[in-house]
């Protein structure tokens, strides 16, 4: 008995001396549905598009929606709607895509819902639909997580969801991932875990979304239209959940796919003409663009002319009011114009901004009225009737940045920088990593300009 009692306690500390404290929670696929996206598919005040996974063997896509009842038996007036599967297929981790669209919802209604099998369940998620009218509301702006995501990118998410819980959806400009692989999106799911049952997503793509093998021509990531339902209102077929507007509250939403415009002359040609007809035909009293490449660059040796040329001729001409970007690792904020932060016309407002901790410096060839470098953001934006409301904070919840823009009766913009602004103190450091990107003038440009 006493050996018996030796052996057991000799292979219990075998094992223990070889078990692997986890780095990383169990990311394998089960029966039961997770890494729950929710999105914007279509028009956000009827319907919602949700995607989850589970092991490869679970075929079955099935989802269960009902108005938010506050007794537990949500079961009573559900809908049940059938989805569709398709293998998520990478690399060691082998699992099924489930996907599901709830239509004809009523606006402006809380409604829950949960995914599965049928007999394997998600928890039940709440979200609410937007109205078919014009009402105030607001979002969350993500520049790129891409790097780092479970370790640094997750607090710009959580930071931002947690700050603003009632923000209607959140809005993400590129470079979500670095590489559009399992390793990568494990990350981005664990960051902003039940988060994304929630609060929907929209997202544009980066020139990350594109996987680029050796000697091969790009392609696009596989993963996104098997994780994001967008509209599929874009130019054409292949433009599709990529390149497409919607309009919420009186406000139209254009994503703009710039990697797409960059790859491709001709396809560059379309994009451009679809987003010129897609500003003619707005509707509504504000547009927002969201794209990843900056037209305006803020970081060292990042500049792209001719881009800009073709980009910001057709902004112009339509008065967009906001352009929400990434790419460049930095904040940037601005117009260009010579009276900055006095009065703005119809010029729009630019925006780079940075969620996740890769960080570039900000360029001498200074154009924008606020900057920061080596500092993670996020910001919240609202629509009140003619005002819009810009903020953006640092991951600590820190105010950084924040501005009005009032437009009249005729459709003119006034912008109005806020006076707590110039109380904050601008971070120009110049990240470590970065520095060699300059040469010994342009340090010392730089040293002038922001020290
Ligand atoms: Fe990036």
């Amino acid at each position: 008995m006493k050996n018996l009692l030796l052996l057991t306690l000799i292979v219990f500390s075998f094992f223990g001396l070889f078990a692997q404290e986890p780095q990383f929670a169990n990311f394998s696929p089960t029966i039961f549905p997770d890494r729950v996206m929710l999105t914007i598919s279509g028009n956000p005040a009827t319907s919602r598009a949700v995607s989850w996974r589970t092991v490869l063997e679970n075929k079955v896509s099935v989802g269960e929606i009902a108005p938010v009842n506050a007794s537990p038996q949500q079961e009573q007036k559900k809908l049940v709607v059938n989805g569709t599967v398709a293998p998520w297929e990478e690399g060691s981790t082998s699992s099924m895509g489930h996907k599901v669209i709830f239509d004809n919802l009523k606006p402006n209604t809380k409604y829950a819902y949960r995914v599965g099998d049928g007999k394997n369940w998600s928890e039940w998620f709440q979200f609410e639909t937007s109205s078919d009218k014009t009402e105030p509301f607001s979002f969350i702006y993500h520049g790129d997580v891409q790097n780092d995501i479970k370790s640094l990118g997750s607090r710009a998410i959580r930071q931002a969801y947690s700050h603003f819980p009632e923000a209607d959806f959140m809005l993400f400009v590129g470079d979500l991932v670095s590489r559009s692989n399992e390793e990568y999106w494990r990350e981005f799911f664990y960051a902003g875990s039940w988060i994304y049952g929630m609060m929907p997503s929209i997202a544009t793509p980066g020139n990350h979304e594109y996987d680029k093998p050796e000697n091969q021509p790009r392609t696009f990531s596989k993963h996104w239209k098997q994780i994001y339902t967008f509209p599929t209102n874009g130019p054409a077929e292949k433009f599709h959940q990529r390149t497409y507007y919607f309009d919420y509250q009186g406000v139209r939403f254009i994503s703009v796919d710039s990697p797409a415009i960059g790859e491709s002359s001709e396809d560059g040609a379309i994009i451009m003409n679809w987003l010129d007809q897609t500003l003619a035909s707005n509707p509504t009293q504000w547009s927002v663009v969201f794209t990843h490449y900056p037209v305006y660059s803020c970081s060292q040796g990042r500049d792209n002319e001719k881009y800009r040329d073709a980009m910001k001729a057709i902004l112009e001409k339509f008065g967009v009011d906001l352009v929400l970007q990434g790419h460049d690792h930095t904040y940037c904020r601005g117009q260009n114009l010579p009276n900055a932060g006095t009065n703005a016309k119809n010029n729009p407002v630019y925006v780079v901004s940075v969620s996740g901790p890769k960080m570039y410096g900000l360029n001498t060839s200074f154009w924008s009225d606020r900057v920061a470098s080596n500092t993670q953001l996020y910001q919240h934006i609202s629509f009140s009737g003619s005002v819009l409301n810009y903020q953006s904070f640092t991951v600590a919840g820190d105010l950084y940045d924040e501005f009005q823009i009032v437009k009249n009766k005729k459709g003119e913009n006034r912008f109005i920088e806020s006076k707590k602004i110039g109380q904050i103190k601008q971070r120009t450091e110049i990240p470590s990593g970065a520095r060699e990107k300059y040469n010994e003038e342009e340090l010392k440009k730089y040293q002038q300009k922001f020290q």
